[in-house]
C-alpha cells in the first residue's frame, strides 16, 4: 500500500497542537471546499500565493540566520541584493525596492557587513513594517478617484503578510482577527471606478482611517520598535505579544519559496508482495512500516510539527523531485539532512545538501547513504529518526517494520531491459549502439568500462564506493570523495544526477565522464551512449494513473484503512504505545484526506469513521481493552459498509 502525502500541510507552519483545536474549521472548510470545486482526482496540490519580493526577501533572510553556526551571510545578502525574479519588478533588488518607497535601507545593509543577527532583525523588521505603511500612506491620498487606492492596498497587505500568519496568528490571535478586520474595511472602502460609468461607487475615507489606524499602530507598536528584545530564533513574533514570551510561543515556520507537496502525477509504487497477489492487510508488520513512512509523529520538532515524513522525500519509494527549502536545499530534490535545521544538535556544520535517492530496490541497493557509510538499513534507519530528525529513540518493533516495508520497495518495469541487463529487441538501435560502449574498456578510466562498475548482471551495480572525481577532496590526498556506485535501473526518472543533483540530464553525465576520464567519444557515441542511459533508466509505467474507480481519495483511504488493519492485533496484545502512535497519525490525515474526495457527499461518513477512531484513541489511552475492541470492531462495519463509496 501507499504512503502518501497529499498536500501541503506545512504551509501555515503551525503547532500540532492548534492544527487539532482547528480541526472543526478545516472539516467545514474542507466541505465547503469540496463542495465549491469540482475537482480531477489527482489535484488537490495547495498551490501556494507569489510572495511579494520584499517581505520573501525578509523571511529568508531571517530563516538563513537561524541556520548556525556557520550562517551563510553572502546568502542572506543575495536575497536582500539581487534583482527580483516575476514580471513587474524592473530588475529592482529588494533593497532597490525599499529605497525607492523612501525607507532607509542602510541599517539593513550594515546589519550583514557587521554579520549581526539581531541587528538584522530590527533593520529588516522595521523596514519591512514602514513599506507596508509606505503603501497605505500612498493609497490615503488617492481615495478622491474612486477604486484608485485598491492597488495599493493590497500591496501593503501582501507586505505584512511576513508578519501575520503564523506569527501573529500564532501568539495573538484576537490582533490577527482584528488586522483581518480591519484588511476587509480598507478593501471595501477604496470604491469602486465602475465599468464604463455603471457601478461607480465613491471611497469611503472615514472607514477608510480608522481601519488604516488599526493596521498602523499594531506595525508601529510591534514592529518598529525602538528595542527590539533580544531573540535567540528571529521570527517575526509581535514585540508586545500578550503571551510575553518570545521562544516559548514561537511557531515552527518555513520560508517563502519552500515546496513540500506530493508531485503531479504520482509516482507509481511497486511493492514486491503486491506483484505476487498477497495484500498487504495481511501482513501487519509491512502495514505497520507503510504507516510510519507516512508519520510525522515518528520524528522530533521542527519536522514532526511540520508535518515531514519519510514519503515526504521518498514520494512513494521515488524521489520528491520538487522538494525545495530555500537554505537548506540548492536545487529542487535535495536536502541537507544533517544541516542545523531538522535536529542543531546532529548539526555537521557542512553546508553539503544532498539529492534525494530513490528507494527501489532497496533491498539490493546496500550499503546506504550516497557513500555507503552504513551497511545496515536498520542502522541507517534510526539514523534518520534519532539524529537527522531528533525524534524519539524507536522501538525494535518499529525499526523491523519500517525497514520490513522499504525491502518491498521494487523498480519500475522497463520491457526493453532484460533481467541479466541485457537490452533486447524493443530497444532503439542508438541504445544498442550504446551498449557496446557502455561494455569497451576506456584507456582514460584506466581500461575500465562502464559496466566494470556498473555491473548489468548485477542490477548496475557493484556495491563499492569509488572516487570518480565528482566531488571535491578536503586536500589533494585526502580520500574522503568516494560514492558508492549507484544503479542505474530507472535513471532517466530521477534527474538530476550524482550525489548532489550537480548534473541535469543523462546527456550532461555522458559529457561529464568524456570530459573527466579523456575518453575522446565522437559526437554520435555519446549520443548513443545517452540513448543507451535513457534505455536501461525508463520504465514502462513510472506514474500512478487515476480514473473514476481509482481516485486520489480512493487510493488514500485504502492505505490508511490498511494501516488501521494492525489495530487489531495492538489491541490484541494491549500494545498502548504503537496503537497510539497508529492512530495519531491516521485519523487526522483521513481529516485532511478528505478534502481530496471527488464525492463530497461521502463526507460525513468520512468524519463519522474518523470520529471512532478518536473513541478508540480515547479507550486505548485510559486503557479500557474491553471497550476498546468493542469500539474497533464498530469502526471496522462502517469501514465495511462506508469504504466502498469512497471516491
Ligand atoms: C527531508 C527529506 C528526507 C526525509 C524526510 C527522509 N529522507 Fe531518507 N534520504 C534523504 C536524502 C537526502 C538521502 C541521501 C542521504 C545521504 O546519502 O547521506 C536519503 C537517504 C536514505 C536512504 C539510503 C538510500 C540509499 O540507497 O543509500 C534510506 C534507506 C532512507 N533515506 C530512508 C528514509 C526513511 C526510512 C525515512 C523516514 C524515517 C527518511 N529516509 C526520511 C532525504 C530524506
Ligand atoms: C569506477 C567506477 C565507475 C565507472 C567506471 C563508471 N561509473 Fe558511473 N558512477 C560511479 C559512481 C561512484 C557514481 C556516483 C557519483 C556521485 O554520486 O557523485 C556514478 C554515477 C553515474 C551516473 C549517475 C547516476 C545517478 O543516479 O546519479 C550515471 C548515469 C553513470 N554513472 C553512468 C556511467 C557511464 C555512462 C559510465 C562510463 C562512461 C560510468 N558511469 C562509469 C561509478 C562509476
Amino acid at each position: 500500500m501507499v504512503p502518501i502525502h497529499p498536500r501541503f500541510r506545512i504551509q501555515s507552519g503551525s503547532r500540532s497542537a492548534r492544527a487539532t483545536s482547528r480541526v472543526g474549521v478545516a472539516v467545514l472548510l474542507a466541505l465547503v471546499l469540496t463542495l465549491l470545486t469540482p475537482r480531477p482526482g489527482s489535484a488537490h496540490i495547495v498551490k501556494e500565493t507569489p510572495w511579494h519580493p520584499v517581505p520573501a526577501a525578509y523571511l529568508r533572510g531571517l530563516f538563513l540566520a537561524n541556520l548556525g553556526p556557520a550562517i551563510r551571510w553572502d546568502r542572506i545578502d543575495d536575497e536582500w541584493s539581487q534583482p527580483a525574479e516575476g514580471e513587474g519588478y524592473d530588475g529592482l533588488s529588494p533593497l532597490d525596492m525599499l529605497e525607492e518607497a523612501d525607507v532607509d535601507a542602510e541599517p539593513i545593509r550594515a546589519a550583514i557587513r557587521d554579520e549581526d543577527r539581531q541587528a538584522l532583525y530590527a533593520a529588516s523588521t522595521a523596514a519591512v513594517s514602514r513599506y507596508a505603511r509606505h503603501f497605505l500612506a500612498e493609497a490615503t491620498a488617492k481615495l478622491d478617484r474612486p477604486g484608485a487606492a485598491n492597488a495599493d492596498v493590497q500591496r501593503a497587505r501582501q507586505i505584512t503578510r511576513a508578519f501575520e500568519d503564523p506569527f501573529i496568528a500564532a501568539v495573538d490571535p484576537r490582533a490577527a482577527q482584528d488586522l483581518g478586520r480591519a484588511w476587509l474595511t480598507l478593501s471595501n472602502s477604496v470604491g469602486h471606478s465602475g465599468v464604463m460609468g455603471i457601478g461607480r461607487l465613491d471611497a469611503r475615507p472615514e472607514p477608510f482611517a480608522q481601519a488604516k489606524g488599526t493596521v498602523e499602530t499594531y506595525l508601529r507598536s510591534n514592529y518598529e520598535v525602538s528595542a527590539f528584545e533580544t531573540r535567540r530564533l528571529l521570527a517575526p513574533l509581535p514585540e508586545r505579544s500578550p503571551t510575553r514570551d518570545l521562544e516559548a510561543e514561537a511557531p515552527f515556520w518555513l520560508p517563502p519559496g519552500t515546496k513540500f507537496n506530493d508531485q503531479d502525477p504520482l509516482p507509481l509504487l511497486v511493492l514486491n508482495f503486491e506483484s505476487r497477489g498477497i495484500h498487504e492487510a495481511d501482513l501487519p508488520l509491512i502495514a505497520y512500516g507503510d504507516m510510519l513512512f507516512d508519520s510525522p509523529q515518528i520524528f522530533g520538532d521542527p519536522g514532526k510539527s511540520l508535518g515531514i515524513t519519510c514519503s515526504k522525500c521518498h514520494n512513494r519509494s521515488d524521489i520528491n523531485r520538487d522538494l525545495f527549502i530555500p537554505g537548506v536545499s540548492h536545487k529542487p530534490g535535495s536536502i541537507d539532512v544533517d544541516g542545523a535545521f531538522f535536529n542543531s544538535a546532529f548539526n555537521d556544520i557542512r553546508d553539503d545538501p544532498i539529492d534525494i535517492p530513490s528507494l527501489r530496490g532497496l533491498r539490493f541497493t546496500g550499503p546506504y547513504g550516497r557513500d555507503g557509510r552504513f551497511a545496515s538499513l536498520r542502522e541507517f534507519t534510526r539514523n534518520v529518526i534519532v539524529n537527522e530528525f531528533g525524534g524519539e529513540e524507536p522501538t525494535p518493533f518499529m525499526l523491523d517494520a519500517l525497514v520490513s516495508y522499504m525491502l518491498e520497495f521494487d523498480w519500475l518495469e522497463n520491457s526493453m531491459l532484460e533481467p541479466d541487463g541485457r537490452l533486447n529487441d524493443a530497444a532503439p538501435k542508438a541504445a544498442l549502439r550504446g551498449e557496446v560502449l557502455f561494455n569497451t574498456p576506456f584507456e582514460g578510466m584506466g581500461d575500465r568500462a562502464c559496466s566494470t562498475c556498473h555491473i548489468p548482471s548485477a542490477n548496475f551495480l557493484d556495491r563499492l564506493p569509488h572516487d570518480i572525481g565528482s566531488a571535491e577532496r578536503s586536500s589533494p590526498l585526502a580520500r574522503d570523495s568516494f560514492f558508492d556506485t549507484p544503479t542505474l535501473i530507472n535513471v532517466a526518472q530521477t534527474a538530476p544526477y550524482f550525489h548532489d543533483g550537480s548534473l541535469d540530464t543523462l546527456a550532461d553525465v555522458v559529457t561529464w565522464f568524456d570530459e573527466q576520464f579523456a575518453l575522446e567519444l565522437t559526437q554520435a557515441q555519446r549520443a548513443d551512449l545517452t540513448a543507451y542511459l535513457e534505455t536501461i533508466g525508463a520504465a514502462d509505467t513510472p506514474w500512478e494513473i487515476f480514473d473514476d474507480e481509482n481516485t486520489r481519495f480512493a487510493l488514500d483511504w485504502s492505505e490508511l484503512s490498511t494501516f488501521l488493519t494492525t489495530l487489531d492485533v495492538l489491541i490484541e496484545e494491549r500494545d498502548q504505545f504503537h496503537a497510539l502512535l497508529l492512530l495519531d497519525t491516521v485519523a487526522p490525515d483521513l481529516r485532511l484526506d478528505a478534502s481530496g474526495a471527488t464525492d463530497a457527499t461521502v463526507l460525513p461518513r468520512v468524519f463519522e469513521i474518523a470520529d471512532a477512531l478518536d473513541g478508540i484513541r480515547a479507550r486505548i489511552e485510559a486503557e479500557e481493552w474491553v471497550v476498546a475492541e468493542e469500539q474497533n470492531e464498530r469502526y471496522q462495519e462502517l469501514a465495511e459498509t462506508y469504504g466502498e463509496s469512497f471516491r
